[in-house]
């Protein structure tokens, strides 16, 4: 499985999203663009949703990635799918029937993402995963950018990663939260295999060459 990097436009300027889109698109860019909804509600803060994203979809190759921080996503998640984004992920604490909300979303023609708060247990969640393409291993408490990386997460990421091998699943494990130069190889030796960064790259004074040395770092 090849090494995903997933700039989250949370930290690009708002004013400015296709020129900073544009800042992480190349051969050496972002593989993902992560796009962060909040709703105020399952976190204390607010973005934006799905006219943004149909507007980005438009605007980009890149697929999109977006990671649903949102009450009922089982109303919701669809809709991004319909939209043109590339995964969809849904939070395990806000989901209420995750089997078919996987199944709508990737009967819409996306993947399905299944993200995890760090204080959520992966145990719990072995089943419905087999449904899900994509893995999102929290490693900060989900809402803010710009956070630090949580390093007690490398044993769910390890974890996570045995668990995909050994049931033979071909679930992206995905880590999002302080991921940056220095953190990032952790992650990686750990198992993960896609990994979103926020700060790291739009805080760079380049942009495209911080998602190439994150790609480069995680190849080692
Ligand atoms: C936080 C978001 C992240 C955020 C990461 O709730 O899910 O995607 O953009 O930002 P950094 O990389 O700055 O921690
Ligand atoms: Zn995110």
């Amino acid at each position: 499985m090849a090494s995903l990097i997933a700039p989250s436009i949370l930290s690009a300027d708002f004013a400015h999203l296709a020129d900073e889109i544009a800042a992480v698109t190349g051969p050496e860019g972002a593989d993902w663009l992560h796009v962060d909804v909040m709703d105020n509600h399952f976190v204390p803060n607010l973005t934006l949703g799905l006219p943004v994203v149909q507007s980005l979809r438009a605007a980009t190759e890149v697929p999109l990635d977006c990671h649903l921080m949102i009450e009922d996503p089982d109303r919701w998640a669809v809709g991004y799918a319909e939209a043109g984004a590339h995964n969809v992920t849904v939070h395990a604490e806000a989901v209420r029937d995750p089997i078919s909300v996987a199944l709508d979303i990737k009967a819409a023609g996306a993947r399905a993402g299944l993200s995890l708060k760090p204080n959520t247990p992966l145990d719990d969640w072995v089943e419905a995963l087999r449904e899900y393409d994509t893995l999102l291993v929290m490693t900060v408490e989900p809402g803010f950018g710009g956070q630090s990386f949580m390093p007690e997460m490398l044993d769910k990421v390890r974890r996570a990663r045995t668990m995909v091998d050994t049931g033979h699943l071909t679930v992206v494990v995905q880590v999002d939260g302080g991921i940056n130069a220095d953190t990032v190889a952790a992650a990686a030796e750990a198992g993960a295999d896609c990994f979103v960064a926020g700060s790291a790259v739009y805080g760079a004074a380049d942009p495209l060459r911080a998602v190439a040395a994150l790609r480069r770092t995680v190849l080692q």
